[in-house]
């Protein structure tokens, strides 16, 4: 009775959350990162060839299902399910731990939850745990593992988790300080969404990697991922989301200072795959036309995927 009593005080207040007002809060999170399944040891996931077969293609498209989140109101930049579900069914097996340090409305949480992984999630916005907790409770019955949102700064990561028990890192973090500006694309000009003129940030908090500039935000990145390496197995893939962008006719290179830092901070760079999203862009419009030619930011992303070498770079 004693033991049970003192569980239930250390049970989060609402499942699948924690937060400031949580008595977990800062606290390492008892949480699953072992195998379930049967599958050989040297397998890197459940896969069977057939379907190991369709992700040898490096260019990947995705379409949004119903449960998937598309108004900007509730969160300004959500990925689809379908891409969580095959970015994690590459990378692990059943019951292994999952980490989103940017998990946003939560796509990582439900599609874990789809697959039986355990998975953690850290958001700076309460708003957003609240509705990965949401999501999370409206989702599989049947889900054996465990999935958690925690509102944190992603400094604060290595407070909650164990060393080497993350088998897999995924996530979209903020695009460097793309969505802190008003929106002023041609292509929403004649749209009646109230999107024109708006800024979409997540929040003007200072720990914000969205309110950055590239250089300050490249340097947040890599002291985070830096954290985070210690907490991922060995061998252990880390795959990363982001666009480019253009400002004031230059290419923003997010995606190769984000390799190049990461290399410097031990991760070691696998592969780069192409999300092409010309399937669920809006419109394209004649951008820069007739003198300027400039590839639409919006009609492909980049997952860059990165493991943690099991001998460290020196
Ligand atoms: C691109 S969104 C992630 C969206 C997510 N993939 C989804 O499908 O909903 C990036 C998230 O990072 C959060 N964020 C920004 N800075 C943060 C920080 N220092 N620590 C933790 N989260 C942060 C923002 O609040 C935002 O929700």
């Amino acid at each position: 009775m004693e033991f049970l009593l003192a569980r239930k005080a250390k049970e989060p207040l609402l499942p699948h959350i924690i937060n400031e007002t949580c008595e977990l809060y800062q606290t390492k999170v008892s949480i699953g990162y072992t195998r379930t399944c049967t599958c050989k040891p040297n397998h890197i996931n459940c896969l069977i060839p057939k379907e190991w077969l369709k992700s040898q293609i490096g260019v990947w498209q995705f379409y949004y299902e119903g449960r998937d989140i598309r108004n900007k109101e509730v969160h300004p930049a959500t990925f689809p399910i379908s891409l969580a579900t095959k970015v994690i069914s590459l990378f692990t097996h059943e019951g292994e731990l999952v980490l989103d340090p940017f998990v946003g409305s939560g796509t990582t949480l439900l599609a874990s939850q789809d697959l039986n992984r355990n998975a953690i999630g850290f958001d700076l916005q309460d708003e957003y745990v609240k509705l990965c907790a949401e999501r999370l409770t409206k989702n599989n019955l049947f889900n054996k593992a465990q999935q958690i949102a925690i509102q944190d700064d992603a400094r604060n990561i290595d407070k909650y988790i164990e060393s080497e028990t993350i088998s897999l890192i995924w996530t979209s973090p903020p695009y460097a300080n793309l969505l802190n500006r008003e929106r002023k694309n041609k292509s929403r000009r004649n749209r009646d969404n109230g999107q024109l003129g708006k800024i979409e940030q997540y929040s003007q908090d200072t720990r914000d990697l969205g309110i950055m500039p590239l250089q300050e935000y490249t340097i947040s990145m890599g002291d985070i991922f830096e954290r985070l390496l210690t907490l991922l197995k060995p061998k252990g893939h880390c795959v990363i989301n982001v666009p480019d962008m253009w400002w004031e006719n230059e290419r923003i290179t997010i995606h190769i200072s984000l390799v190049e830092e990461l290399r410097r901070r031990g991760y070691e760079l696998r592969n780069i795959i192409i999300w092409d999203r010309t399937n669920i862009v809006n419109r394209i419009g004649i951008f820069g036309w007739p003198s300027n030619y400039i590839t639409m930011g919006t009609t492909f992303e980049y997952l860059l995927d990165f493991w943690k070498p099991s001998l460290p770079k020196l």
